[in-house]
């Protein structure tokens, strides 16, 4: 069941990274000559991307039920109003259809090649905001509303799935078109190095509010190395050094190679194409890898948010030994082989869980499992 609730968490960070994807690329990467070639795949992309996001947020109200009732899905039509009324997951989950409304109207509009553009920047805004009903409803609420880990975990969501999903819309939308566009290799050149551009942009937003979250939810090397949440966390970040390196060599090796291929042919008139081909190809290769990369890396996001980081493991510590006896409470090495027995023990992501989101009266204590 637990890797059900992950599945869903994962396919709607997907969704937002391929809504985000295409809506960067017609604003930000792909130049003028090249619109006629790629603006009408690229608004295809989105609204199907939109459709799999009105989806998934269907399937995160029902996982997220299912998750708090700890009932199967012949009980959910009795829980989820309870979900959506009664609970802060429910109240935030409640913008979703307004957003999504305005962001298919968004998309209605922009079908008209006039529009295009306005309505991209208001579907990409629509669906920051989608992506902070996932802040606000994640890790960084559970310390109330508005506050400073919302807007890191925000700022890393965006900029997440602006490099994801450009990566994604590079694969599968602008890659195997290219060769059949006649596009001259000074455009493609300044494609290659508009993407280069905005993944660096991207990059270093995640880097720094990546940084800032882990340091706010696990806070020191021990709790890093101990518990399962650090290790899920140290998995993910050995994904993001591939995906970091292979970005690397596209910007320092074969993008400049790319551009040195297309002044070449411009001061030399030779024929288009014949130059920058072989650095193209090694290009579109490591973005075909970098995709896959990125896909294992948002998997590993979703692992992540479903488990308890250390610090929470301890404040939820702290509140069951303030109930306990002084004798009973343990401290330094006791508490750390504490935390890392309540993060393995499958039978106690009922507690994890009960406390991420609280819906349900705790029938179990911290106590009950020493
Ligand atoms: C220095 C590198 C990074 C660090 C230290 C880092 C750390 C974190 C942490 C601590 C969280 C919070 C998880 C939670 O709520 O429990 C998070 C969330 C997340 N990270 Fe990263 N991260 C890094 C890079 C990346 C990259 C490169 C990607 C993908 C391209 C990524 C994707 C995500 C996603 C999708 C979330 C979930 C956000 C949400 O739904 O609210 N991270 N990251």
């Amino acid at each position: 069941m637990h890797t059900l609730y992950i599945a869903v968490s994962a396919f709607d960070i997907i969704a937002l990274s391929l809504v985000i994807g295409p809506l960067a690329t017609t604003l930000w990467i792909v130049p003028k000559d090249a619109n006629i070639a790629f603006q009408g795949r690229l608004w295809r992309l989105t609204g199907g991307a939109l459709g799999a996001l009105t989806l998934s947020s269907v399937t995160l109200l029902v996982g997220r039920t299912l998750e708090m009732s700890r009932q199967g899905l012949d009980h959910v039509a009795h829980w989820l109003p309870l979900v959506v009324r009664e609970t802060p997951f429910g109240h935030v989950w409640l913008f979703r259809p307004a957003i999504l409304a305005m962001a298919w109207a968004a998309w209605f509009v922009g079908r008209n090649l006039e529009r295009r553009r306005s309505a991209a920047a208001f579907l990409f805004a629509t669906a920051a905001v989608i992506a902070f009903t996932r802040s606000a409803t994640g890790h960084p609420a559970d310390q109330g509303s508005w506050t400073l880990p919302e807007w890191v975990d925000w700022v890393h969501l965006v900029a997440v799935s602006v490099w994801a999903g450009v990566v994604f819309t590079m694969s599968i939308t602008i890659f195997p078109r290219l060769s059949r566009e006649r596009l001259s290799p000074s455009v493609r050149a300044d494609l290659i190095t508009r993407l280069s551009s905005v993944a660096t942009v991207a990059l270093i937003c995640i880097l720094l509010t990546g940084i800032l979250s882990a340091y706010h939810y696990i806070g020191t090397w021990a709790a890093l190395r101990d518990s399962t949440y650090g290790h899920i966390l140290l998995v993910k970040l050995a994904l993001v050094a591939v995906a970091v390196a292979l970005g690397a060599a596209n910007r320092f090796l074969f993008v400049p190679r790319i551009r040195a291929a297309a002044s070449t042919v411009a001061i030399r008139s030779t024929s288009p194409h014949q130059t920058d081909e072989k650095p193209f190809g090694f290009l579109i290769r490591s973005v075909g890898i970098e995709t896959l990369i990125l896909l294992a890396v948002l998997a590993t996001a979703a692992v992540l948010l479903h488990g308890m980081p250390p610090r929470e493991m301890d404040h939820a510590i702290g509140g069951a030994m303030a109930r306990a006896p002084r004798h009973a409470h343990p401290a330094g090495p006791q508490r750390a082989t504490l935390r890392r027995t309540l993060t393995q023990r499958p039978q106690l992501q009922h507690f994890i869980s009960t406390v991420r989101y609280g819906v349900l009266p705790m029938r179990t204590s911290t106590r009950d499992w020493l």
